[in-house]
């Protein structure tokens, strides 16, 4: 029989007789005459106090087994509580035990335990409240993200995970394969001596996507407005705080806009879904502001009332070339921007987010288009405090000899993207898209510091446990 979940159960918050909740004990304690056990099961931050006292049963016989983390189900009473913090309280008459839990073994314990110890636990920190919450903000995220774009008339569609396209370029691609890398000796070989992809499952070499963009370009070339989201996959071996070798992106596209709506688009978006989350989560945002990032709720204010900065790459060079005795990576025009420079522009100079755009082409993907400078592309990156980019944006080269040219300079198998050179041959028209991390995203809603805490089970170099 299905009970109500206690996020129902305090909601509602009126006293009522013969009600039934499930969930874990977070914790117990016993005075002289009566018992009192937090019991949560994760449909909201709050827990539902609830209280065996010696006029409803004797409950001497269970009470031992109510300790942190064991999973009850309790039937009783809603009473108006007279402690301070909740309205009600579950007056106990029976309990059941579905999964006792020894507290000596169970390593998910009141007191704080660290972020590094929790994510060898990785199966049980959605047990704590910190973990339980930010699953709680990302599903809410998630529905952000389809809401703002089913409202602005985008059409959501499936892009395929394994791909030939390499859309950023070389070096980062898994290969997919249905050889049996196990038996090496049986895996077929052509006379070079080199793997024969052409034997493999697909016909040839394939791999898991770097993103969703390519396909999307030609969903957006007949449907207008369209928007992926979905897992994509790196293996670029990057140990930082931002960076996972499975993550999750939104990549809208859009025919007939030019960078400069992309731009606009990209801020609406990033502010609408911030919006949207702080309403939707107030309780769980207040955990993370008060336990996780103190200036969180200042950082989201600055989200949401500032103009994002439009600062072409000539005027960043500009102001960070004087200050070049910070940085690692000194800077010059032509010199690719590193988090380092990015943080500086965004948290030192200007203090609000920036919108970096008409980078040098030489360090832009090939599908960007080129400006009418000859030296710059129609590029976009939103850097947001502590995170840095957070979404990469361009209008996209919709003329089909500039783009045969650029992939030829860039040493590009021209023939393998016929199909995407095509939406240039037939009915091109300019069109622009943008990719956000959504773990990028989370980890500027929550202020959680460590993409490895901001999805249930973290992909990163060297660990992919559970
Ligand atoms: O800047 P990127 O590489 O751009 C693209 O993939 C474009 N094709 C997107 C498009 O225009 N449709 O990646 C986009 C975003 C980055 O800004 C960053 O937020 C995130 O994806 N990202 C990562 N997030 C976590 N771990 C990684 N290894 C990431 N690499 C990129
Ligand atoms: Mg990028």
């Amino acid at each position: 029989m299905a009970v109500p979940t206690i996020r129902e159960i305090l909601k509602k918050g009126s006293p009522d007789k013969g009600v039934a909740a499930r969930g874990w004990i977070k914790t117990r304690r016993d005075s002289k005459t009566h018992s009192f056990a937090e019991l949560n099961d994760g449909s909201c931050r709050e827990s539902l106090q609830v209280i065996f006292s010696p006029e409803n049963g004797d409950f001497a016989s269970v009470l031992p087994a109510l300790v942190t983390g064991a999973a009850v189900e309790i039937l009783g009473d809603l009473v108006a509580s007279p402690g301070a913090g909740q309205k009600i309280e579950l007056a106990a008459k029976q309990v059941k035990i579905y999964g006792g839990c020894d507290p000596e073994k169970y390593p998910i314990q009141k007191k704080k335990t660290s972020d590094e110890f929790l994510r060898t636990v990785a199966h049980l920190r959605p047990r704590t409240n910190k973990y339980a919450a930010m699953l709680r903000v990302r599903s809410e995220l998630a529905f952000a993200v389809h809401s703002y774009f089913r409202d602005n008339g985008f059409t959501y569609v499936h892009t395929p995970i394994f791909t030939a396209s390499d859309c950023e370029g070389a070096g980062q691609m898994f290969t997919a394969t249905a050889f049996d890398l196990t038996k090496l000796a049986g895996i077929p070989k052509n006379e070079a001596g080199e793997i024969d992809f052409s034997k493999d499952l697909f016909g040839k070499k394939v791999g898991m996507t770097v993103s969703g963009q390519m396909e999307g370009e030609a969903l957006a070339l007949a449907l207008g407005k369209i928007y992926t989201f979905g897992p994509t996959f790196r293996a670029e071996n990057s140990n930082t705080y931002r960076h996972c070798s499975e993550f999750w992106q939104i990549e809208p596209e859009m025919a007939f806009y030019e960078l400069a709506d992309d731009m606009d688009l990209a801020e609406d978006f990033i502010k609408s879904i911030t919006k949207s989350v702080l309403e939707k989560c107030p309780s769980d945002i207040e955990l993370f502001a008060k336990f996780v990032e103190p200036a969180l709720m200042d950082n989201l204010r600055n989200i949401l009332e500032n103009k994002f900065e439009r600062l072409p790459y000539a005027e960043a060079v500009k102001i960070l070339e004087p200050v070049n005795d910070r940085f690692e990576v000194k800077v010059k025009w032509g010199v690719d921007l590193a988090s380092e420079h990015e943080r500086f522009l965004v948290e030192q100079h200007f203090k609000k987010p920036v919108m970096l755009h008409n980078k040098p082409k030489e360090v832009a993907a090939f599908y960007m288009k080129l400006e009418d400078d000859g030296r710059t592309v129609r590029g976009m990156d939103v850097l947001v405090p502590r995170i840095g980019e957070i979404i990469g944006a361009s209008e996209r080269e919709n003329r089909l000899e500039v783009l045969e040219a650029r992939m030829r300079d860039l040493k590009m198998k021209v023939e393998d993207y016929q199909w995407f050179l095509d939406l240039r041959r037939f009915g091109s028209v300019p069109h622009s898209g943008f990719g956000m991390g959504f773990e990028r995203m989370m980890m500027l809603i929550t202020g959680i510091s460590n993409i490895r805490d901001v999805t249930a089970f973290p992909r990163v170099p060297g660990y992919a446990e559970f």
